[in-house]
């Protein structure tokens, strides 16, 4: 089998066989397939697109070339959770306990933050003295006991896509939906999960900017899941402005144990029990959506999500008395408010911006290398809909570097939109593909 064959068959749009993918993706992992001849492939896929077949073999081939996380000892269907990336999303901290209060086991493989969205892992280690550097052994140990457990990504999973991914960053041949599927499923797949629920994001602060294209992205990832026999369903959200209130991450962590607490936004809540609802019934714990979310509502009131939070994160090392005293966690030395420049309702408040003037306070990374202060970030008074008049609070800075205020503050001002129109409040859920 020749390389430049098989990019010319891409090229004239033929379909690869599941051979041809196998062969490029091993040879292009042992570093034996050049990165010229590997763009000019991702080039012409990135042109001819590929069927459903070829994207769920391409999956299978990047899964096969790196570790593959066994969770069988974990007792019942282990169901991960995936979002493709937003501002402000906390999501993670309320569904995980909350489905874990429900019987699921949740095992999950868990990033850093990078850009303008954040990170888990950064959002959790808030907590002084939490740890997300769990062996094997311990990580299902934890999970077979407490039902839940979060580790940073240990093994070598997926190494083909990493170095693809790497490429395909500096050739413009990263928005290509097969690509971009097959990406984000073959980690999801090595990482051992039964079945995914995706959060696929759409707006202005999202990778999918146009809800057609996420709906294209959530079809591509639903249909690899059920080629490779992991069920998949897909929940198509809103990312036009941040997710809830609180963006940066001790901040976020306050507001998941608000939400834990049945009393957090309402956007983060409705996203919250409609991701976990779709893991309850892929956990095969009840029959109906309808079921799985009001045995979730049930376990907001009565206190068990947030018990089970705090277990969690004593189990991982972390200060459990900080999830009833959140003053605990770490604070900022200044806190600022954006006033709002004139009466009116608020239009937009745009994600992407908010999350690069958190990362400005040192709330995120710039490059991988950079420390981040968990004290720092913004928390909102208003969402897109509200009404504000001019010199009220748009939002609050937590700062503990002054120099960077007024660069910020500026910054924001210029994210936001007031209107004299009325506005209806986005809709948090748009679709569910299944
Ligand atoms: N996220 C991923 O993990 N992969 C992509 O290709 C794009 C976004
Ligand atoms: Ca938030």
């Amino acid at each position: 089998m020749q390389t430049v064959d098989i990019i010319r068959k891409k090229r004239n749009g033929g379909e690869l066989t599941a051979e041809e993918i196998q062969f490029l993706i091993k040879g292009f992992a042992k570093d034996e397939i050049p990165d010229y001849q590997m763009a000019a492939w991702a080039m012409a896929v990135f042109f001819r697109g590929m069927s459903d077949r070829e994207t769920a073999d391409l999956t299978l081939a990047m899964v096969e070339s790196g570790e593959q996380v066994d969770l069988s000892q974990i007792e019942g269907r282990k169901v991960d959770k995936h979002s493709t990336g937003g501002v402000g999303d906390t999501t993670t901290l309320i569904v995980a306990p909350l489905v874990a209060s429900a019987g699921v086991p949740v095992a999950k493989l868990s990033g850093r933050g990078l850009g303008h969205t954040g990170g888990t892992i950064d959002k959790l280690e808030s907590f002084r003295g939490f740890t997300t550097g769990l062996s094997t052994e311990q990580f299902v140990k934890q999970v077979n006991e407490l039902k839940i457990a979060v580790a940073g990504q240990t093994a070598n999973l997926t190494p083909a896509d990493k170095q693809l991914y790497a490429l395909r960053d500096v050739t413009a041949t990263v928005d290509s939906i097969p690509l971009i599927a097959s990406s984000i499923m073959s980690k999801k797949i090595a990482g051992g999960a039964d079945a995914i629920v995706l959060d696929v994001k759409t707006g202005k602060g999202a990778f999918m900017k146009d809800e057609e294209s996420a709906v294209q992205l959530a079809e591509a990832m639903v249909g690899i899941g059920s080629r490779v026999g992991r069920q998949t369903v897909a929940v198509i959200s809103d990312m036009n402005q941040p997710l809830g209130y609180a963006v940066g991450n001790a901040l976020e962590v306050k507001e998941a144990i608000d939400t834990l607490q049945g009393r957090g936004p309402d956007d983060l809540t409705e996203l919250s029990l409609t991701l976990g609802a779709h893991m309850v019934v892929l956990a095969g714990k009840t029959d109906s959506v309808t079921e799985a979310r009001g045995l979730l509502e049930g376990k907001l009131k009565d206190g068990s999500a947030l018990a089970k939070f705090k277990e969690f994160v004593e189990a991982q090392g972390g200060d459990p008395r900080a999830v009833d005293q959140t003053d605990l966690l770490p604070t900022v030395s200044r806190q600022v408010e954006v006033p709002a420049p004139e009466d009116g309702t608020i239009a937009q408040l745009e994600a992407e911006e908010i999350g690069l003037c958190a990362m400005q306070l040192g709330a995120g990374r710039a490059t991988k290398e950079d420390r981040i202060d968990h004290a720092v970030g913004i928390v909102l008074h208003k969402k897109v809909g509200d009404v504000v008049s001019r010199g009220e609070a748009i939002a609050t800075l937590h700062v503990n570097d002054e120099s960077k205020v007024k660069a910020v503050q500026n910054r924001l001002l210029q994210a936001v939109t007031i209107t004299k129109e009325r506005i209806v409040p986005p809709r948090q859920i748009r679709s569910i593909v299944t």
